[in-house]
């Protein structure tokens, strides 16, 4: 007979291991405040089925989510609009870099998926329309504290102003986006929305407190509430799966087994359906501007825990 290995156990030893590894990707310098980010930072938190935390490195240090948010997003957009949402956003992974422009061209300005920019700045676009900017920003971070239970989560305004400053393909994606109806408010409202919600900073701890809902039928495990049906929570899941990490989806996929959303902050939320929620961050990337650590890491906490949404 063998016995589940034992999750704080193997989360420290993960955390021990990838400290000390050499090997640690490049930070994001196309966002300038996020160049400041320490290379040598590692943080993991798992949050098991029955609400147990094991964590280990840097787990409690707040970082960028950046894209980690678009989860987050889609599920508000879903609430509010339901599936008109998929009018104006695909389902597809793209294959393509998560700021590239060239499909917009060839698909009417109708973004692939909700997770690279151009679908992000849809989505956010849906949730912004009949509001104004400064209350969508509030429901957004509100979402964020009342899942993780925490109101201390806030916005990185350093950040925020950061991409705002620079955020160049962005606004040309949205102006894009704009011209073919697809962006029904004033692009820099939209966009205001949306660097302010890529900026909200977060622990893992708090990250993978905020992702429960999606490893446990769309419900606060352990307050019973319901964040989203059943069904809602396996697609967002199947979303995440298939489009978390751009063009390196496949890959996520097939070393990792989980679905799973990165952020060129360096982190990733992680959901074993009916096991884990876990989150992972370590500031270099790979060249899909995916967490280099964060997904090696995870590698090897689904292989010893032996979770995957493959697994018979
Ligand atoms: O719009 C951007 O470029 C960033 N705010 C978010 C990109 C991101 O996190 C991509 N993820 N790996």
């Amino acid at each position: 007979m063998t016995y589940a290995p034992d999750l704080q156990q193997v989360v420290t030893e993960i955390a021990e291991e990838m400290r000390k590894r050499p090997d640690r990707g490049d930070v994001a310098t196309y966002i300038p405040e996020l160049a400041r980010a320490d290379p040598s930072k590692f943080g993991l938190a798992v949050i098991d089925a029955q609400g147990r935390v094991a964590s280990g490195g840097d787990a409690d240090e707040p970082f960028s989510i950046q894209s980690i948010s678009k989860v987050f997003t889609l599920t508000l957009a879903l609430g509010r609009i339901g599936d008109r949402l998929w009018r104006r956003v695909g389902r597809e992974p793209s294959g393509s870099t998560f700021n590239s422009i060239v499909q917009l061209e060839y698909e009417k300005g109708i973004p692939r998926n909700p997770f690279i920019n151009a679908g992000a700045i849809a989505v956010t676009d849906a949730i912004l329309s009949g509001h104004k900017p400064r209350e969508v920003l509030g429901d957004i971070l509100r979402f964020l504290q009342f899942l993780a239970d925490d109101n201390s989560i806030t916005i990185d305004e350093a950040v925020a102003a950061s991409e705002q400053r620079t955020g160049f393909r962005n606004v040309a994606l949205a102006n894009y986006m704009k011209a073919f109806g697809v962006i029904e408010n004033p692009v820099d409202y939209t966009l205001g929305v949306y660097f302010h919600h890529c900026a909200i900073a977060m622990s893992c701890r708090q990250l993978a407190l905020a992702g429960r809902f999606l490893m446990h039928q769309g419900r606060n495990p352990s307050t019973g509430f319901a964040v989203v049906n059943p069904e809602r929570a396996r697609r967002i899941n199947a979303i995440m799966l298939t489009c978390g990490h751009y063009d390196g989806s496949g890959e996520f996929a097939y070393r990792v087994g989980l679905p799973g959303k990165s952020g060129v902050g360096g982190g990733i939320l992680a959901i074993a359906p009916g096991k884990a929620s876990i989150a992972v961050w370590s500031p270099g990337l790979d060249p899909s501007g995916n967490s280099h650590l964060g997904r090696i890491a995870l590698e090897k906490l689904t292989h010893r825990m032996g979770w995957s949404v493959f697994a018979g």
